[in-house]
């Protein structure tokens, strides 16, 4: 089966079978690595990437049903050695570790702050249900966020940061 994409706003084509995952294709048909493969059954978040502007876990989706989509990963987030509000707010607050979570988490809450630009500090927290982080706490990300769009409260860690 023919599949035409735009992957980070590329025009694209995959030659295969339909049921390959988006996953599957991105790393190792197209090379985009960045997207990473931990649980392979939408269980971890890290294989997010948008389509159409939407998260979605690419584990999970048949390259089959793409034809025409538009696709964006880690790699397209933000311009070529420029970092988005989310990734710069995850360096400004050190929260990065292993890193295999990361692309994930930043293209979900990408996401999520397009849709929500001035979240409460619950609603972040339900919006990273969907990954999960073994290395990081998961406050010291959210401050993170709370950062991004600065009106909410921030907790503790971002006053000793700034202060430290
Ligand atoms: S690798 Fe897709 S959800 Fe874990
Ligand atoms: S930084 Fe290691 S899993 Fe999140």
């Amino acid at each position: 089966m023919t599949v035409n994409l735009a992957i980070n706003g590329d025009a694209s084509t995959y030659e295969g079978d339909p049921r390959t995952s988006l996953l599957d294709v991105l790393r190792n048909h197209f090379r985009l690595t960045g997207t990473k493969a931990v649980c392979g059954e939408g269980f971890c978040g890290a294989c997010t990437v948008h389509v159409n502007g939407k998260p979605i876990m690419a584990c999970l989706q048949p390259i089959g049903v793409l034809d025409g989509a538009e696709v964006t990963t880690i790699e397209g987030i933000a311009p070529l050695d420029e970092l988005n509000a989310v990734q710069q707010a995850f360096e400004d607050f050190d929260v990065v570790q292993c890193g295999m979570c990361f692309p994930g988490m930043v293209m979900s809450l990408s996401a999520f702050l397009k849709e929500n630009p001035n979240p409460e500090r619950d609603e972040v927290k339900s919006a990273m249900t969907g990954n999960i982080c073994r290395c990081t706490g998961y406050e010291r990300i959210i401050d993170a966020l709370m950062s991004v769009q600065g009106l909410e409260q921030v907790s503790s860690q971002k006053s000793e940061k700034v202060t430290s």
